[in-house]
Formats: structure tokens, C-alpha cells, sequence
């Protein structure tokens, strides 16, 4: 488990809330269309639902009847404190973990398990909470590599250069200049990912999860161990990303500043159960949410032990 960066200034507000960054006045691009789009509530054409998931290790429940529905255009931020089940919910969801009960809808697909295989077919894409890119590789390489999964042509094919494949290729090339325009990356296009600055190298990866057009897009702490200015931006572009292409976002991030400016709807996990449910106002009102986060003592803690973790 990752301590998140941000934990100590977070809590020594008054409020976790109050701690926030605002998050006007962002450098990254503007998008087309102006301002930001809301996402649509029609939960009968969710993107993402999931329906009563649990999923235990040995004795340790990592997530405890959870429901969670993704609208179209949302921006649907996860939060919890460490150890909350945060990353374990996305691992359900991209196929990594089995749920124990319950089950995943994907474009009207129910699920459980997800299939791993499928995942870019069912236009589903994510980030790592650690870095996980290939370091000696350039960043259009690295980006490149987002849309293999969804290449047509055969391996052979490939190999031998048919036409379809050639087609293939150009298109995937296009598509990934593509990406590396919108997330301003054409300056170090050709360097190796490994040689570039933290928060850049955090947004290469956000550029292999998008190149594919996904619907839903998941971003497992996107803007862990980045600097404000750094956070702005990546913000700024995430954003961007469901203004300009319509993908859904699911968001686990610690910085409750940059969660309450950037989501539609946010989700409280509190030992694998989902605590509170509502619009980023609602939640900072949420009695439980503000003890779960304050450290309220648990029944297997201290009184007034603070958990970490936000
Ligand atoms: N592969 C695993 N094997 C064993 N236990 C696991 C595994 N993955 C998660 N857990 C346990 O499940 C619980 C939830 O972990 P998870 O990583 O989902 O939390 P999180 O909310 O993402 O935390 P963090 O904010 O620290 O990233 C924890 O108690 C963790 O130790
Ligand atoms: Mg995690």
C-alpha cells in the first residue's frame, strides 16, 4: 500500500474538505467544446455497474457488498483510506481479481469474472497505481503499446507485413500521434519514458489508457506522488479526456481537493464496505465519511487512532 502523498495536509485541516486545491485556472489544453459536460444520470445506460461484489483475502475483506454505477461522461471518484478496498474494487473491474460474490455489468455484459482477455474489446482501459511503463521504450512506443490488444491482423500477418496489417499499423501509428498532441507530449516523444520527469512519465501512461478510445477509462491514484502544479495539470487533462472523447472515468485519488473539484459523484469505501454515495457536496456533509476519515476509533482501535491515508 502506497501512503499517499498529501495525507499529513489533508488532515491537519479542520476538515479533510477544506484542504482542497482549486482547480481553475488549469495550463492544460482548453477542449472543443466549452467547459465542462456533465455527466448524464440515465442509470438504466451505465457504462459500469457493479452489483453486490465481495472479495476476501484469507480473513482480510477487501470488499464487502459493493455497488457502484458509472454513468456516461461521469467522473466517478473512489476514495477511502488505505487499505479501504479502493484499488481492489478496479482490479475487479479490469479482471484481475475474482469477486467472491457478485458480478460486473460492462456494456450490458454481466460479468464475474471479467475477462482480462476481453477488457480492451469491452472498451475498458486502466492505470496502475504504481508506474508501470516500459522505461527504455520511447513514449510513442509506450503509447503504441495501449492499442495491441485491439489490433485486428494476425500475428503472422504482422510478421509478414500483409495489407491489412500495414493498415493496421498506420492507423495505430495515427492514433497514437493523435494522443500525444492532446496530452501535449510531442516534445519528448522520442525520448525513453524512464528518463522523464515523475509527473510526466504519470501522464505517458495516462496516454497508452486513452489511445484505445476507451468508455471506461481507470485511473488508480493517477496523481500519487506529483507536485501541485504537476496535479493541476493532470487534472486539467483527465478532465479534458471526458470532455473531448466522452469517456467515463473512475478515479481513485487521495487528494480530496482535486477529487471534490474534478468528480461528478463520489464513492466512500471504509474497509471493503461503500459508506456513503453522493454528489461531491453530499459526501463532505456525510457524518461517516468525515469519521472515517478523521479517525473516529474503530472497534479494533484505539479511540482516537487516525487512519491514514488521505
Ligand atoms: N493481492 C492481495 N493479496 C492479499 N491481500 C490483498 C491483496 N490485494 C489487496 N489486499 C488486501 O485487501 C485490502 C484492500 O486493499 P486495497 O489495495 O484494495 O486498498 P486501497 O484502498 O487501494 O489502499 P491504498 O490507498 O493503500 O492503495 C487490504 O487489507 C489489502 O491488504
Ligand atoms: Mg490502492
Amino acid at each position: 500500500m502506497n501512503a499517499a502523498p498529501g495525507t499529513a495536509s489533508a488532515l491537519s485541516s479542520a476538515s479533510p474538505f477544506e484542504a482542497g486545491l482549486a482547480l481553475d485556472g488549469f495550463d492544460a489544453p482548453v477542449s472543443e467544446t466549452a467547459g465542462s459536460v456533465p455527466a448524464a444520470r440515465d442509470t438504466a445506460g451505465a457504462v459500469l455497474r457493479i452489483e453486490g461484489v465481495s472479495l476476501a483475502f484469507g480473513g482480510v475483506a477487501a470488499l464487502v457488498d459493493v455497488d457502484l454505477e458509472v454513468a456516461p461522461r461521469e467522473i466517478r471518484a473512489v476514495i477511502g483510506p488505505n487499505g479501504a478496498g479502493k484499488s481492489s474494487l478496479i482490479n475487479v473491474v479490469s479482471g484481475l481479481y475474482r469477486p467472491d460474490r457478485g458480478r460486473v455489468l460492462l456494456a450490458g455484459e454481466s460479468f464475474a469474472p471479467v475477462p482480462t482477455a476481453r477488457l480492451a474489446r469491452l472498451g475498458v482501459a486502466r492505470t496502475f497505481q504504481n508506474l508501470a511503463l516500459f522505461k527504455g521504450l520511447s513514449v510513442i512506443d509506450n503509447v503504441v503499446m495501449g492499442l495491441t490488444q485491439t489490433v485486428r491482423s494476425s500475428f503472422l500477418g504482422q510478421i509478414f507485413g500483409s495489407p491489412r496489417a500495414r493498415r493496421d499499423e498506420a492507423e495505430t501509428r495515427a492514433r497514437a500521434e493523435a494522443i500525444v498532441e492532446f496530452l501535449h507530449l510531442t516534445a519528448v516523444r522520442d525520448k525513453p519514458a524512464g528518463t522523464l520527469p515523475y509527473g510526466l512519465q504519470k501522464r505517458v501512461e495516462l496516454a497508452r489508457a486513452l489511445v484505445a478510445r476507451p468508455k471506461l477509462l481507470l485511473l488508480d491514484e493517477p496523481l500519487a506522488g506529483m507536485t501541485v502544479t504537476e496535479k493541476r495539470e493532470l487534472s486539467g487533462y483527465i478532465r479534458n479526456a471526458r470532455d473531448t472523447y466522452g469517456t467515463s472515468i473512475v478515479l481513485i485519488e487521495h487528494d480530496i481537493g482535486v477529487v471534490m473539484g474534478l468528480s461528478d459523484r463520489v464513492a466512500v469505501l471504509d474497509y471493503g464496505r461503500k459508506i456513503a454515495d453522493g454528489t461531491p457536496d453530499e459526501v463532505r456533509r456525510d457524518q461517516a465519511v468525515i469519521d472515517a476519515y478523521l479517525g473516529v476509533a474503530h472497534d479494533d482501535e484505539a479511540p482516537g487512532n487516525v487512519r491514514g491515508g488521505v
